[in-house]
């Protein structure tokens, strides 16, 4: 893994791409957000030496490097999923790259069924948390020191300060946003209101085929993790309705104009400290 990892970096250097100071994730229906880039040039994942190729329908999969305002990003369009068949390193092969290319902060986004009754389809959730339900782990297997430690602190996945900047961001241009706990399951189906029940006795707010494995990993190598997902569909009992990947794209397509919209004001925007009075998990403003 080490040595391909590194023969990525090294085509990618070549290829002109240098150190940024965000890495980007690019879940389902979010692929616009790109519109907020300028845009220096991307490389299709076909034509990256060991990475995987997405395979579903709106996951269009090349990497893209350039900047928002006076920031470099480099932005994942289209992610890996387990359920895909891919391995679990597979799966988290680019959030490696991103690293030793010399990004320090990943941002990721997603679409997620809804588990709180306080949420409506179209709504926006700061992940303030996760609970990890993968059936493999993205650290299962030998540990190699070189991207970090065996035992991996996970008490703040998600920067306190990163998301105290986003509720402040979303403040700012009056884009009401949720706080809440994501959970992930490996998918492809959707969940049975049995399921959406069990999350929600878990303790989450949403759940989602994604995301998770790419913040342990990170954690893994150190970087600062910030994630904003669309709530797509709900699964609160008494209201889960039939859910479809065009639907899920659909709404995903309709909020992404304010994830855009935010995510590009966060990266231009300067950090400010982490209040400990921030709004309670789950609530909106
Ligand atoms: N469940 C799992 N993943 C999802 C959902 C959902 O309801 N919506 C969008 N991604």
């Amino acid at each position: 893994m080490w040595n391909k990892v590194q023969e990525t970096v090294k085509f990618l250097q070549n290829k002109g791409i240098s150190k940024a100071d965000y890495g980007i994730i690019l879940g389902t229906g979010l692929g616009n957000l790109v519109e907020k880039i300028d845009i220096e040039f991307s490389i299709p994942y076909n034509k990256i030496p060991n990475f995987p190729v997405s395979t579903v329908e709106g996951h269009s999969g090349e990497l893209i490097f350039g900047t928002i305002g006076t920031k470099k990003v480099i932005a994942m369009r289209g992610r890996f999923h387990y359920y895909e068949g891919w391995t679990m390193e597979q799966t988290v092969f680019p959030v490696r790259v991103m690293k030793f290319l010399g990004v320090e902060n990943l941002i990721v986004s997603n679409a997620s069924g809804g588990v709180n009754p306080a949420f409506k389809v179209g709504d926006i959730m700061i992940i303030t948390d996760h609970i990890n339900f993968m059936p493999v782990h993205p650290l299962h297997g030998k540990n190699d020191e070189r991207f970090g430690p065996r035992f991996v602190d996970m008490h703040e996945a998600y920067s306190k300060k990163m998301i105290a900047k986003m509720e402040e961001v979303a403040l700012r241009l009056n884009i009401p946003v949720h706080k809440g706990i994501y959970l992930a399951l490996q998918g492809p189906t959707f969940e049975t209101p049995a399921e959406y029940k069990m999350v929600k006795i878990l303790g989450a707010d949403a759940v989602g085929m994604s995301t998770v494995p790419e913040v342990i990993v990170a954690k893994h190598m150190g970087m600062i993790c910030f994630g904003i997902s669309v709530i797509t569909d709900l699964g609160v009992e008494g209201i889960v309705e039939a859910v479809s990947h065009e639907e899920v794209q659909k709404v995903a397509k309709i909020a992404e104009k304010s994830v855009g919209k935010l995510v590009e004001e966060f990266i231009k925007s300067p950090l400010t400290p982490a209040s400990p009075a921030g709004r309670p998990e789950g609530q909106c403003h």
